[in-house]
């Protein structure tokens, strides 16, 4: 199959709900293919990892989107993530990422281990509460991320329900492609956070408070270092890419952990290995799977020259499944050397939430496994049809009473393989 009917298939229903036979049909052409007339793809590791580091590359800017996406402006969903470090290059982006990072500190992270665990227990006591089958995703992979940056921003918790909608109906625009009814529902969740994060800026201005929101409120209010659009565009950002993700990592991973039962029982009985699963799961199956970036100058990657404007898909779901990087690179397998997944993207704009997704993860699994050791997917899971943020719309589960941890006969103790 040539790498342009690759492309058409990936981006075609089949293709998004299980991209990964696409990636290989993809990477038969070589890690950096040509698949239009300034249209390359890219599926190798190395070249991904390089190229979202070489400053020769950009996100689109507002030059682009007018030649590109004409009409832009006026889709309140474009022009607010266009307005967020996300779609940003330098100088604006390396300001507003300065402001943000103060912001968002190792201690103020650090912090929230004993929320994440707290929320995350006393959603376990609510499955245990309901009824069977349960939808993962509604009762513990969405609210427990939701939960956790809302806990962040200061968002009051009796409107945390508000944002599943608002924040799956905006991402809509980080597709490659959407049609003009996805784009006019994108809009619409784009003007609801909007509004929201306006009347809650302006509560932070008279009341201030120990919270994110307060403390980008600080920064705008500071000097003219961030714009009201982009104090409200970040704010945005930062609530969407703090959530759909990590709820999609939660979904993901447990689907994951349940098809490999001795992984799981071995993370069971030895929750210290948690960063290495968490780094696993997120490369054999990533919540995020692909970035686009635009060039300013020649290259030559993997053997293409790419000339200036070229507009490049990088796949970080296929980089993270190359075999010049990974032997055997379709098999779960925590105990790899040197996993490095590249699912939180590489270079200036590497996300900002890793630490915080990390300790999620990190926290929900050994804690998901150790009280609930009968949980099993109970009915058809079903993924939603997006390529770029890969995840479920449901997954039941039965979770089985709660006991005492068990072992999978056999298998002492940390016996399921080396050590990571
Ligand atoms: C498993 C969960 C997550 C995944 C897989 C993920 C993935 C990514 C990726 C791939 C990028 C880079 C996009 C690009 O280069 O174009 C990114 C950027 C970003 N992420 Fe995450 N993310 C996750 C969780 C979070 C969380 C929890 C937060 C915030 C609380 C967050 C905030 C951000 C922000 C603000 C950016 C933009 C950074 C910049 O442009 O400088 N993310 N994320």
């Amino acid at each position: 199959m040539d790498p342009t009917d690759a492309l058409a298939l990936l981006m075609s229903p089949e293709g998004r709900l299980d991209p990964y036979p696409t990636y290989e049909r993809l990477r038969a052409h070589g890690p950096v293919v040509q698949a239009g007339p300034v249209f390359y793809v890219v599926t190798g590791y190395a070249e991904a990892d390089a190229i979202l580091r070489d400053a020769r590359f950009g996100v689109m800017d507002d030059a682009l989107r007018d030649q590109f996406m004409p009409g832009w402006r006026e889709s309140p969903a474009v022009l607010s993530i266009s307005r967020s470090m996300l779609r940003t290059n330098p100088p604006d982006h390396s300001r507003m990422r300065r402001l943000a990072a103060g912001a968002f500190t190792p201690r103020r992270i650090a912090a929230m281990r004993d929320v994440v665990r707290a929320q995350a227990d006393e959603l376990v006591d609510a499955m245990l509460a309901a009824d069977e089958p349960v939808d993962f995703m509604a009762a513990f992979a969405y609210p427990l991320p939701v939960g956790v940056i809302c806990a962040l921003l200061g968002v009051p918790a009796a409107d945390r329900p508000l944002f599943r909608r608002w924040a799956t109906d905006l991402t809509g625009v980080l597709e490659p492609e959407i049609t003009a009814d996805e784009l006019a529902v994108a809009d619409r969740g784009a003007t609801e956070l909007r509004g929201y994060f306006t009347e809650l800026v302006a509560a932070r201005r008279r009341a201030p408070a120990d919270d994110l929101t307060t403390a980008l409120v600080q920064a705008h209010d500071g000097g003219d270092r961030l714009s009201g659009d982009e104090l409200l565009a970040n704010l945005i950002v930062l609530l969407v890419a703090g959530f759909e993700t990590t709820t999609n990592l939660l979904g993901n991973g447990l689907v994951a952990l349940l098809e490999h039962p001795r992984a799981a029982a071995a993370l069971r009985e030895r929750p210290d290995l948690a960063p290495a699963y968490v780094d696993e799961l997120l490369r054999y199956d990533s919540p995020v799977q692909l970035t686009s970036r635009m060039s300013t100058a020649p290259s030559r990657y993997g053997d293409v020259d790419l000339p200036p404007e070229s507009w490049v898909i990088v796949l970080l779901g296929a980089a993270n499944r190359d075999p010049r990087r990974y032997p055997d690179p379709a098999r779960f397998d925590p105990w790899r050397a040197q996993i490095a997944p590249l699912s939180f993207g590489a270079g200036p704009h590497y996300c900002l939430g890793a630490a915080l997704a990390r300790l999620e993860a990190q926290v929900a699994f050994p804690l998901l496994l150790r009280r609930l050791p009968g949980l099993a997917v109970a009915g058809r899971p079903e993924r939603r049809v997006r390529l770029t943020l890969r995840g479920h719309a449901t997954l039941p589960v039965s979770v089985g009473r709660e006991a005492a941890p068990v072992t999978v006969p056999g298998t002492p103790p940390g016996a399921a393989g080396p050590t990571p």
